[in-house]
């Protein structure tokens, strides 16, 4: 849904083609001359402006220079009374974008409006589709045989049906970190009427509160002193579709308090500007906070947590899931095998038992990394316990003891004696794994950046269970 603003002194023409677009959900001004089209678009800030050529006061030309003057982007749709080349000519060149012939069907009309609004949205869009593989998203994608991720997809699905146009109820995921609540975000839009409309994400907690206003509202030219231009916010370039606020958490209290204005309205205004614009979106919010302790601390709004949480999905934790580490072990495993070219590598029953036998207190997201760098630093086509990034304790009895690594050792187990391998092993593992990660399993590469002889990180990764194979 756009405001339009119809700068025309013929006012049946202007009445008429405004009853027309409000009929479908726009808001639209009119004004019959050029100065108070120019006062009028400064007022209401349009996404798009009908401009008749001929108009009492200053001519059509004067106005788009005018408008253009205030905003370079605005698409801008010029009316001429009779169609001549060399008009059209000059209209586009003075910086119209569009132009249209009287008797003007409305039809037309409007539709040619609802394009041009669209596109100069497209280009918020863009800059946040980029980054994500698009498309990718949907049921398929949530691997796990269990019996509660089996009914995590079937409410997913459930939910993703609710949506009553112009009145979508919000959805809430919750879940500790790397459940894959942003998989299940993408599910319900990919999987609801809104698959083919824009899906616009943004992580309340990497955006400063003074700037998420305007990223999510947009805000006027001049509106403060670094808004050279008028922006579009991310909620109106989710229009349609679906707007998700990951770590809603985190978000100011301020904030969300206008947050709840849109819900509730579905409506917004842009910082600095009085014009409310309609907009429709479905909210979904993500969090691995518990929201009512917050609310308790005063961080969290109860009105819009109550809102919010109409329909919730509690995304389980990975050790709440009979069976599923190995599943989605398996599943990471062809992953990567295919990406880092490794065909044929597998785990041995005792990774498997490490695998099943960890609690994951990261989740998903953990287990992923775990495989993804067990498969980069596979020297065999074997992947036994030992080449897990786990913790000592959850490796079968089996395991290799740390050899006796003298001040190491002693420092270590006098400080966390209950896990089996020492805090400081473990450190020193996690770097190491780190840095032939980075290194992509070149020893010499992965030295240098530690800062190590050859040898000496060849002995370290021996003593890590870390040394077979790749050399470099
Ligand atoms: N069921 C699953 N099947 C396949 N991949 C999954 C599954 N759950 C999570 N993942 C993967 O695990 C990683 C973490 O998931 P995601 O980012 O969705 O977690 P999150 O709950 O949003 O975590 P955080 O709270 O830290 O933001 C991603 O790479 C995701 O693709
Ligand atoms: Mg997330």
């Amino acid at each position: 849904m756009a405001t339009f603003l119809i700068v025309d002194d013929e006012e049946t023409f202007s009445k008429n083609a405004a009853k027309f677009l409000e009929k479908g959900g726009h808001t639209v001004r009119t004004a019959a001359t050029g100065g108070a089209g120019i006062s009028a678009f400064a007022e209401c800030s349009p996404d798009a402006v009908v401009l008749d050529f001929r108009l009492p006061d200053i001519d059509g030309l004067t106005v788009i220079a005018r408008i253009r003057a205030l905003d370079a982007a605005v698409p801008i749709l010029m009316i001429t009374g009779h169609g001549s080349i060399e008009l059209a000519v000059e209209a586009m060149k003075a910086g119209a974008n569009d132009l249209l012939t009287k008797p003007v069907a409305l039809g037309d009309l409007r539709q040619r409006l609802v394009q041009l609004a669209q596109r100069q949205l497209e280009a918020t869009r863009l800059q946040y589709y980029e980054t994500r593989e698009r498309g990718a998203g949907g049921l398929g994608a949530i691997v796990g045989d269990s019996a509660v991720m089996q009914e995590l997809r079937e409410r997913i699905a459930r939910i993703a049906d609710v949506d009553v146009e112009g009145a979508v109820p919000p959805v809430l995921i919750i879940g500790e970190t790397g459940t894959g609540k942003e998989l299940v975000a993408r599910a319900c839009h990919f999987g609801s009427a809104r698959r083919d409309r824009p899906f616009i994400e943004i992580n309340c907690a990497a955006i400063p509160a003074n700037l998420l206003e305007s990223e999510l509202f947009g805000h006027e030219r001049g509106a403060f002193t670094d808004a050279k231009e008028r922006k579009h916010g991310l909620i109106e370039a989710a229009d349609g579709g679906t707007l998700f606020l990951d770590e809603i958490g985190e978000m100011d209290v301020g904030m969300q308090a206008k947050l709840l204005k849109v819900i509730e309205d579905g409506k917004l205004r842009r910082v600095g500007s009085l014009q409310e614009r309609k907009v429709d979106v479905c909210v979904l919010a993500a969090t691995n906070q518990d929201l009512e302790e917050r609310i308790r601390q005063g961080a969290f709004r109860a009105d819009l947590y109550f809102r919010l949480a109409v329909l919730k999905i509690r995304v389980p934790a990975l050790r709440d899931r009979d069976g599923d580490a190995l599943v989605l072990a398996r599943h990471f495993l062809a992953e990567f095998a295919r990406r880092y070219r490794k065909p044929g590598i597998r785990f041995d029953s005792t990774a498997e038992a490490a695998l099943a036998a960890h609690a994951w207190p990261g989740n998903v997201r953990e287990l992923r990394n775990v495989v993804e760098q067990a498969v980069l630093l596979a020297g065999a086509d074997v992947i036994a316990a030992g080449a897990l990034m786990l913790p000592q304790s959850a490796l079968p009895a089996a395991a290799p003891t740390a050899p006796p690594g003298a001040a190491t050792a002693t420092i270590a187990s006098a400080a966390d004696p209950a896990d089996g391998g020492s805090t400081l092993d473990r450190v020193e593992r996690e770097m190491l794994l780190q840095a032939l990660a980075v290194s992509g399993g070149n020893v010499s590469k992965a030295a240098r950046e530690l800062g190590v002889s050859r040898d000496t990180l060849r002995y370290r990764m021996d003593k890590h269970g870390l040394g077979n194979g790749r050399s470099g």
